[in-house]
């Protein structure tokens, strides 16, 4: 198991494919999944995972799972992934968490431990969370983790077209 980060009540760590049952938990679920407009088959969920198995070798990062420190269960996923804004490669902090996880603390907790990350352990100049602007849950853990509003674009996904608000926070701003 490859530990990333620790937090006051979260590890966050590589996923696996011994964390399919959890990451369907997440990505199957109607309610969590309806800013990706709708959830997630089996073949989806297993390709998102492929996907960050990829991103760890070839990237040194991707989402990671995170855990209960006390109990060692995945409730989330939070972690750091390349985007493209327009023409833009931009490094983005991106978290979805279990139902039964919310409106606890934990995705503002492990977004800003992937801030202080990006920052100090990838040098990153910038940081951004790209937000569908129906999404006010995520928003406002771009909020409560220090980023701002920055522009607003739409995004072609799953054969739709969503407008998404671009929050970033400036390395130069932390004083780090
Ligand atoms: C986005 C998402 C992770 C936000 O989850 P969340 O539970 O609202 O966010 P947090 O974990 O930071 O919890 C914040 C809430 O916990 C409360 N809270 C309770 N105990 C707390 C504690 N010890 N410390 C901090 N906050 C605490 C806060 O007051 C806040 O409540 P509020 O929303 O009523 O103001 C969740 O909605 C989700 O997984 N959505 C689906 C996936 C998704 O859309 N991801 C983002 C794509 S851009």
């Amino acid at each position: 198991m490859k530990i990333i980060l620790e937090t006051e009540r979260l590890l966050l760590r590589e996923m696996t494919q011994q964390d399919y049952p959890m990451l369907s938990a997440i990505l199957q679920d109607a309610q969590t999944m309806y800013a990706y407009e709708g959830p997630f088959s089996d073949e989806e969920t297993q390709a998102w995972l492929e996907r960050n198995l990829k991103r760890y070798k070839e990237d040194g990062f991707g989402l990671w799972a995170v855990a209960l420190k006390e109990t060692g269960i995945m409730i989330g996923q939070a972690g750091l992934t390349w985007q493209t804004i327009g023409d833009a490669k931009v490094l983005e902090v991106g978290y979805l968490f279990n139902r039964a996880y919310w409106g606890k603390g934990y995705a503002t907790e492990a977004a800003l431990a992937c801030k202080k990350y990006a920052f100090s352990q990838l040098h990153a100049k910038e940081v951004y969370s790209i937000i569908r602007d129906t999404n006010i849950a995520s928003m406002n853990v771009a909020i409560r983790g220090g980023m701002l509003a920055r522009i607003r674009f739409v995004k072609h996904y799953r054969g739709a077209d969503m407008p998404h608000l671009v929050f970033s926070a400036k390395r130069d701003d932390m004083h780090i």
